[in-house]
C-alpha cells in the first residue's frame, strides 16, 4: 500500500482531564482558561496534540460523561468564546485538538430524553429504545442484559410503563442510532465543531453505539473481571450489545462526515473487543476510524518479554498505513507509575519504548512528572463507579490496573509545592483531594532537575520530533536471544538510516553486542551519560540498570 505519513499517524497526543488540570477561578475545578494558561508548559514539553475529556454541559453525575447539550460548554469550565480562544492558542501554537465525543449516550437530563420520557407518544420517544417488560406493571425487563458496571441494563418509568435501556450508568441512557434522525443529529454535531476548527474526536465507548434489535439474552461465562482482550465481564458476555455489525459500518459513517473536511482530521476509537473485532473498526480499506486505543500495556506487568509479545502483536495485525496507539493510562486506569511501583527509572524506560515505537503515542497528563494513583474511600468516592462497588472490600487490583473509584487517577495536577499544588488559589477546596505526593512530585521542582521524568520526557520528545525516523520509519525487532526477560531492542529504519533503541528491564549492569561500530548516543534516560562506549575489540557496550538508549 503507498500511503504517506499524515500528522495524525505521527502525532503525539497529551489528554488533559479539564476538572483536574487548572484552576483560575478558585472554585476547586478546572478550567478552560486554566488550560491557556498552560499551553506553554505543554508545547514545551513537546505535545503536539491534545484531547480533552468533556467539558460540555453536564450535571457531573459521571463528570461530564453525562452530557445535556452537546454543543455548549459547562459554565464551570467557562464560555463558548474560552473555547474559541483556547483553540486560536492552540492553533497558533500550532497544536492540534481533539475532542471527547459521547455519541453513545445522554445524560438523564438531557432536554431530548426528558421529552423521551415524557410519553408513548412524543415526538422524540423513539431516539432512546423504551421496550415493554416481559410482564406487564413493571414487572420484569425485556432481557438478561446486564450495563458494564454490572445490575439490569433496564430502567423502568413507570408513567409510561416501559423500560429505557442504557449500558454504563442510569444517569446516562443510550441513544437509539437505528433512528436516523439521531444519526443526522449527531453527525451535525460533529460539523458543529469541525466547522470551528477542531481536528478530532475520541469517540467514547464507540462499540456500544448499537445492540442486537432482536433483544436476544445475553451468554453467561465465567470471566468475572474486564481483560483487554476481550467484552466479557461479571458473567456475561456482551454478545448481543457490543461489537455489532452495524457498528462497525457506522465506524465508517462517521469517517465519511471527517472526511468531508480538509486538512484532514482523525478519529480515535475508544472500543474492547478482541483483535479481530478492533480491526474491524479500522475499516476494510483503512477506511474506518484513523485509530483506536490498544490498551493492553496498561494492564500488563512491566516485562520485556510481555511486552515484545504486545508490540508483536500490534505490528502483525495493525501494520502500516494502519495506526497503532501506544496508551499507558487515562481517567478509568490505574496510574501507570503505580502499576511499576512508583519506580521513576522503570517509567523513564517504559516512556522511551512508547515514544519510540511505530504508532501515536498518548500521554496522561501527569504521567509526564509520575503522579501516582492515591488512594480513596469507595463510599465517599466522587466517581459514582466507585460509590456503586463501595460494598467490596479492595479499592484496586494493581496487577490488572484497575481501582475501583476513578478518583485515584483524576486528582489535580501538581505544579508546585505550594497549598493546593499551584492547581487552584490556596484558599479553596479542591474537587478532589490533592495527593500527598505534591510536595516531592510537581512541575516547578522537576523542570529544575535535568534528571528527572519530566525532562527525560522532554528530551525524548524533542529526539522524536526531530528525526523523521523515529516517526516514519519502519519497526524491526532485534533478537536478543538469551536475554529475553531482561532486554528489549529494536530498530527503526527509514530511507536505508537505521536508529536503534535498547531498553535494559533488569535492575543488572548489561554487557550486549553493539550493532554498530562507532554508535552516535542521541537519547539516554541517564541525564549526564554523553557517549556510547564501545569496546573496540569485542564491540560490547554496557548498559546501567534500567537504562534506555537511542543511538544510530
Ligand atoms: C468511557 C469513559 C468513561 C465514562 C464512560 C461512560 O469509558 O472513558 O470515563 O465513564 O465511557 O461515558
Amino acid at each position: 500500500m503507498t500511503e504517506k505519513f499524515k500528522w495524525w499517524m505521527k502525532t503525539v497526543v497529551y489528554q488533559i482531564y479539564p476538572r483536574s488540570f487548572k484552576d483560575t477561578t478558585g472554585n476547586g475545578i478546572g478550567d478552560l482558561q486554566g488550560v491557556i494558561e498552560k499551553l506553554d508548559y505543554l508545547q514545551e514539553l513537546g505535545i503536539e496534540t491534545i484531547w480533552f475529556s468533556p467539558f460540555f454541559k453536564s450535571p457531573q453525575a459521571d463528570h461530564g460523561y453525562d452530557i445535556t447539550d452537546f454543543c455548549d460548554i459547562a459554565p464551570e469550565y467557562g464560555s463558548m468564546s474560552d473555547f474559541d480562544k483556547l483553540l486560536k492558542e492552540m492553533h497558533d501554537r500550532d497544536m492540534k485538538m481533539v475532542l471527547d465525543f459521547v455519541l453513545n449516550h445522554t445524560s438523564v437530563e438531557h432536554p431530548w430524553f426528558k421529552e423521551s420520557a415524557s410519553s408513548r407518544d412524543d415526538p422524540k420517544r423513539d431516539w432512546y429504545i423504551w421496550r415493554d417488560g416481559k410482564k406487564s406493571g413493571g414487572k420484569k425487563p425485556p432481557n438478561n442484559w446486564k450495563t458494564m458496571t454490572g445490575g439490569s441494563a433496564w430502567l423502568y418509568y413507570d408513567n409510561t410503563d416501559q423500560w429505557v435501556y442504557f449500558h454504563f450508568l442510569p444517569s446516562m441512557i443510550d441513544l437509539n442510532y437505528r433512528n436516523p434522525e439521531v444519526k443526522k443529529t449527531m453527525f451535525n454535531v460533529m460539523r458543529f465543531w469541525l466547522d470551528k476548527g477542531v481536528d478530532g474526536f475520541r469517540l467514547d465507548i464507540l462499540h456500544a453505539i448499537y445492540e442486537d434489535e432482536q433483544l436476544r439474552n445475553d451468554t453467561f461465562t465465567w470471566q468475572i473481571l474486564p481483560s483487554d482482550k476481550n467484552t466479557a465481564t461479571l458473567f456475561r458476555t456482551h454478545k448481543y450489545d457490543l461489537n455489532l455489525p452495524e457498528t462497525y459500518d457506522f465506524a465508517m459513517e462517521l469517517r465519511k462526515v471527517m472526511d468531508e473536511y480538509e486538512p484532514e482530521r482523525f478519529l480515535v476509537g475508544e472500543v474492547d473487543g478482541t483483535v479481530e473485532q478492533l480491526k474491524k473498526y479500522y475499516g476494510p480499506k483503512n477506511n474506518g476510524l484513523h485509530m483506536l486505543f490498544l490498551f493492553e500495556f496498561t494492564s500488563t506487568p512491566f516485562n520485556p518479554y510481555k511486552y515484545a509479545d504486545i508490540i508483536n502483536r500490534i505490528e502483525k495485525n495493525f501494520p502500516f498505513p494502519y495506526t497503532p496507539t501506544y496508551v499507558f493510562g487515562n481517567h478509568d486506569r490505574m496510574r501507570f507509575i503505580s502499576i511499576l511501583n512508583e519506580n521513576v527509572q522503570k517509567a523513564k524506560l517504559a516512556a522511551t519504548m512508547q515514544l519510540t515505537l511505530r504508532g501515536v503515542p498518548f500521554i496522561y497528563y501527569g504521567e509526564e512528572i509520575g503522579m501516582p494513583n492515591t488512594k480513596f474511600k469507595l463510599r465517599t468516592s466522587q466517581d459514582p463507579i466507585g460509590r456503586k462497588f463501595s460494598w467490596i472490600p479492595i479499592s484496586q487490583i494493581k496487577i490488572l490496573g484497575f481501582s475501583l473509584t476513578r478518583d485515584g487517577c483524576r486528582t489535580p495536577m501538581q505544579w508546585t509545592d505550594k497549598f493546593n499544588a499551584g492547581f487552584s488559589p490556596e484558599n479553596c477546596e479542591t474537587w478532589l483531594r490533592v495527593s500527598d505526593s505534591y510536595k516531592k512530585i510537581n512541575v516547578a521542582r522537576e523542570i529544575k532537575n535535568l534528571g528527572s521524568l519530566l525532562n527525560c520526557y522532554r528530551r525524548l520528545l524533542k529526539i522524536r520530533r526531530e528525526n523523521i525516523i523515529l516517526q516514519e520509519g519502519k519497526f524491526e525487532f532485534i533478537e536478543m536471544k538469551n536475554l529475553k526477560k531482561k532486554c528489549l531492542a529494536y530498530r527503526r529504519i527509514h530511507n536505508n538510516q537505521e536508529i536503534f533503541i535498547y531498553l535494559n528491564f533488569s535492575k543488572d549492569f548489561l554487557k550486549l553486542d553493539c550493532p554498530v561500530k562507532k554508535p552516535t548516543l542521541l537519547f539516554s534516560t541517564l541525564a549526564n551519560r554523553v557517549a556510547l562506549n564501545v569496546n573496540s575489540n569485542n564491540n560490547i557496550m554496557k548498559l546501567t540498570p534500567f537504562e534506555g538508549i537511542i543511538f544510530s
